[in-house]
């Protein structure tokens, strides 16, 4: 790449700065601050955007509300034109997709929608590998930033090994030894897991076994425990058939005390009738012999109807008599109310005396039948008297059948209920056999019922510890699978171990190859480096009065001709330079080749004095002159005295705030 021109509109310190450039030195002075670097940071960004590692911000001049930078350069026989814009947008800058442009030959190539694309393009032009970090490869091969030109010689040799290391991409063999290092080391602490993991199995092996044993000893007891349950379930059968029929035997013998309490009411009613009875026949037996003594005592010799008859007799005597009687009243009386003395009877005329006789004749008569009827009531009452004892003879009579009628009854009955007393007295003394039985089938069935609920309890106390022991072994089983799972995790682990050796192993021979193919590649590299070196160094040292090499640390060591080893601090500000300047061009080469691009053509060196004292500063500008090889080479300093050194000088200075270029011819 070789620029040809570069435009600067509100950049940093420039409001509009354009520059041509050549083949050759150019050469850009002035004072600090006055706007040279920006210069060449605007170069570095047109190319790669803000992979340059400079922010829109950065670059963008205060105030401005857009900028841009335009980069004309000559690549591979064609020419490109390169524009960056930049737009203020509120608070941030963001790329201008207006002003992203890019011309070859002169032909606008297709329009680039954004920044990413256009860097795409550029690295394709220049040649650059897509996966690199263009900035890192620009800066190595064309562009040195200040103080980077003696900083390499002067480095500590660890720092330079790192730096050149970097440079010649050999940290990545050191970055993969290393990063295969952390891996090995987190495999083998895998490993050691995984060790730690398997070497139970043999503990959780015998875990198992135990687990095993323990299952089948319960289920050993579960199996007595149901035998168990079988002869108390049968126990418990018995027993209840055993109650069953206590039950009804009970239940008969209730029955017995039922009929042997009405045996016994019955009893005791009947020897009440009895004792009655007895004591009733006792008093009829004596009204028996009291009434037949009485007839005994009434002597009545005549027969009720002889005194009938004979008052029959005297009640028609006594009728005759009064009929009588009543006739002589009458005919007294009519001889009393006699007016006549005419006798009623004779028709005859009758005195007075006469009367009189026939009255007192009368009453003579009726006397005589007065005392005659008086003897026969006499004679009446007495027959009444007879009638009646003969009466109450029958009477006393009847009396004593009725009663011994009656004594043969209660006898019957007696003798009826006696037997009836014997026969309930035989069915009590049955009953009563049977009863006594009674407290010994309660108690029996008391013993029964409590020897079915101990059978019961036990049985279910058996059940219990049955489903007890079976969630044991539920418990084992489970267990057991566990364990069973880890093993065959530990089985799985054990193939993962061995595979996770052999790659341990083959990671660990790896990392030696690595380490090897560095050692190698590096050799390569010193021997390229080397070469490089040497064709810098002969181009552009002066008398040779030095031989410097560079050893296998990348440190240039210098021998005077005799062989005698000269610390480079100790050779001439010439010297150094011509030694700094070899070998920064020679590893700028060397990363080139690494990096597949073509070697540079285009050497920017920002500074490159700074370190140096006046004695080296005056000897660069003859080194830069003998440096035929590279085509174009652009230094900014501050060094008046690096101006001889070009073919182009431009000054710059900053009036205010706006930095101005002004061509030296
Ligand atoms: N975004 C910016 N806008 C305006 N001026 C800036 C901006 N950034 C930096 N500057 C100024 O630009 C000037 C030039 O800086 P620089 O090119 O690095 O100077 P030097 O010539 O020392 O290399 C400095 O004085 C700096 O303050
Ligand atoms: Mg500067």
């Amino acid at each position: 790449m070789i620029l040809k021109s570069l435009l600067l509109e509100n950049i940093r310190s420039h409001q509009k700065t354009e520059l041509k450039f050549d083949r050759g030195i150019t050469v850009f002075t002035g004072r600090t601050g006055s706007g040279k670097s920006t210069i060449l940071m605007a170069i570095e960004y047109v190319l790669f955007g803000s992979a340059s590692g400079i922010s829109n911000q950065m670059i963008l001049r205060r105030g401005a509300k857009a900028g841009r930078i335009v980069l004309e350069f000559e690549h591979n026989g064609s020419t490109y034109k390169v524009e960056r814009g930049l737009k203020r947008t509120g608070k941030s800058i963001l790329v201008d997709e207006h002003h992203l442009r890019l011309f070859k030959d002169g032909v606008k190539l297709p329009v680039m929608a954004r920044a990413k694309d256009l860097n795409e393009e550029i690295l394709g032009i220049l040649g650059y590998p897509s996966d690199c970090n263009p900035r890192d490869v620009f800066e190595v091969t064309s562009y040195t930033k200040q103080d980077e030109v003696r900083k390499l010689i002067e480095l500590r040799p660890a720092e330079r090994q790192q730096f050149i290391d970097r440079i010649l991409q050999l940290s990545k063999y050191k970055n993969t030894s290393d990063n295969m290092r952390d891996l090995i080391s987190k495999l083998n602490e895998e490993v050691k897991r995984i060790e730690g993991s398997v070497e139970v199995e043999l503990k959780l092996k015998e875990e198992v076994e135990d687990l095993h044993r323990e299952k089948i000893k319960i289920e050993g007891d579960i199996q007595r425990r149901k035998k168990e349950l079988g002869e108390v379930d049968t126990k418990v059968n018995e027993l209840r058939k055993k109650i069953d029929e206590i039950k009804r035997a009970s239940d008969r013998i209730l029955k017995s005390k039922e009929e042997y309490d009405s045996v016994n009411g019955r009893l005791i009613r009947v020897e009440k009738e009895i004792s009655k009875l007895e004591e009733e026949i006792k008093i009829f037996e004596k009204e028996v012999v009291n009434s037949k003594l009485e007839v005994q005592k009434l002597k009545i010799g005549r027969k009720i109807e002889e005194v009938w008859e004979e008052k029959d007799k005297l009640l028609k005597e006594i009728g005759a008599l009064e009929g009588e009687k009543k006739r002589l009243r009458q005919e007294l009386k009519n001889v009393e109310e006699l007016k006549t003395d005419i006798c009623p009877l004779c028709k005859q005329k009758i005195s007075e005396e006469h009367k009189k006789k026939l009255m007192e004749e009368y009453s003579r008569r009726m006397e005589e039948i007065d005392h005659k009827l008086a003897e026969l009531l006499k004679k009446k009452t007495e027959l009444g008297e007879a009638e009646k004892q003969i009466r109450a003879k029958t009477e006393l009579e009847e009396k004593v059948l009725e009663y011994e009628r009656s004594l043969t009854e209660k006898k019957k009955r007696l003798k009826e209920l006696k037997e009836e007393v014997d026969i309930l007295n035989s069915r009590k003394k049955e009953l009563e056999k049977e009863v006594s039985e009674f407290e010994k089938v309660r108690r029996t069935l008391w013993e029964l019922q409590e020897a079915e609920k101990e059978a019961f309890a036990k049985r279910e106390s058996i059940i219990r510890e049955i489903e007890l022991l079976n969630s044991r072994v539920k418990d084992l089983v489970e267990r057991i699978k566990e364990k069973k799972i880890e093993l065959e995790e530990i089985e799985k682990l054990k193939g993962k171990l061995s595979k996770l050796k052999d790659l341990v192993d083959l990671l660990g021979r790896l990392r030696d190859d690595i380490k090897n193919i560095r050692e190698v590649v590096r050799n390569k590299f010193l021997d390229d480096l080397r070469m490089e070196f040497q064709k810098f160094f002969e181009e552009i040292r002066r008398e040779g009065e030095y031989i410097v090499n560079i050893d296998q640390n990348y440190e240039p060591i210098a021998y005077t001709k005799s062989g005698e080893e000269v610390p480079i601090s100790n050779l001439s500000g010439g010297e150094r330079t011509s030694v700094a300047l070899s070998y920064r061009l020679a590893l700028a080469n060397i990363a080139a080749q690494i990096s597949g691009i073509q070697k540079s053509e285009l050497l920017i060196l920002d500074e490159p004095t700074v370190g140096f004292d006046k004695e080296d500063i005056r000897t660069l500008p003859e080194v830069l002159r003998k440096l035929k090889t590279i085509p174009q080479i652009i230094i900014v300093t501050h060094e008046d005295e690096l101006k001889d050194a070009g073919d182009y000088k431009f000054e710059i200075e900053k009036v205010n705030g706006v930095s101005r270029v002004r061509k030296v011819e």
